[in-house]
């Protein structure tokens, strides 16, 4: 538990074994799919649209893909771990056990792919990672991206236990190959990668202690805080006091700024999209 798993060298943060990571990631569900949506809508997923959501952590995007794109389209889901996405096959979901960074793709295959907080995660291997999925797109396909910059996480709230979380935290996160720029690497990534039409918007949440939303803040300080006790970041004292506001009803705080961020390929789109 709470292990740093190692696949081609590169470290994710997260422990997909942790005990509690399911709960984490519903949590962080629902923070942000609501948004995710909303984009989706706009970039006018449709009946018929060939999907591919990497990273799919609990599925629910991948979920609304599938509702979206009805009998005739095809949506894959695939992540390095597939456990929490088997509910998804009685939704005519293709679940794949998928390493971004290693794994081939069918070419030209998808309309659309998808990933929500998977790139920042993958250190230098991100070129890369943006060039495998581009060949799976077909002409004028969508890359949509999203990723955070924590920047604002906690700011403003004048408590001292949560800047002494924040900073460990992001501290060990960093240290695991974390890239804290988010949308703004994915956007120098994709124009990079010979990506068009490339445009980014933010989103910020304010979550209130206690939500289900703050189980998401909560969770991760659980999942962190044994690391920052041993590097010596924070003591029991500090990590009490943050979990005291991360549940306090009376206490809110502002999320991360989600960075979504689309680009086309080039070449001609065969079909009008
Ligand atoms: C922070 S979670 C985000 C989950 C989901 N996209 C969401 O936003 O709700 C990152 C997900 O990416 C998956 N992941 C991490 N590295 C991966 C890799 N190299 N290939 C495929 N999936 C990976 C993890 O297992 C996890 O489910």
């Amino acid at each position: 538990m709470n292990d740093v798993s190692v696949s081609e060298g590169v470290a994710y943060v997260y422990d997909s074994d942790w005990q509690l990571e399911t709960r984490r990631l519903l949590a962080n569900q629902v923070i942000w799919d609501a948004g995710t949506i909303d984009h989706l809508e706009r970039l006018g997923v449709r009946d018929g649209w060939r999907c591919l959501e990497v990273g799919a952590g609990c599925g629910s995007i991948a979920g609304w893909l599938a509702d979206r794109s009805g009998p005739g389209g095809r949506v894959v889901a695939a992540d390095l771990s597939t456990e929490r996405l088997g509910w998804l096959a009685g939704r005519g979901v293709e679940v794949w056990r998928h390493d971004v960074r290693s794994d081939p793709l069918p070419a030209e295959a998808f309309d659309l792919i998808h990933a929500r907080m998977l790139l920042q995660h993958l250190g230098e291997g991100r070129d890369a990672v943006v060039r495998r999925l581009a060949g799976a797109l077909r002409p004028g396909g969508f890359l949509y991206v999203e990723d955070t910059d924590p920047s604002p996480v906690f700011r403003g709230t004048a408590k001292d236990a949560l800047s002494a979380v924040k900073a460990a935290g992001y501290q060990i996160m960093r240290e695991a190959g974390f890239d804290d720029r988010g949308g703004q690497s994915d956007i120098e990534t994709l124009l990079r990668c010979g990506f068009s039409d490339v445009v980014a918007d933010g989103r910020v949440a304010v979550i209130r202690g206690g939500s289900a939303e703050a189980e998401n803040y909560l969770l991760w300080l659980d999942y962190l805080a044994p690391r920052m006790r041993a590097a010596g970041l924070v003591g029991d004292a500090g990590i009490a006091a943050a979990r005291r506001l991360l549940q306090d009803p009376d206490h809110r705080w502002l999320s991360q700024v989600m960075l979504s961020v689309v680009g086309r390929k080039g070449g001609r789109a065969d079909d009008g999209h």
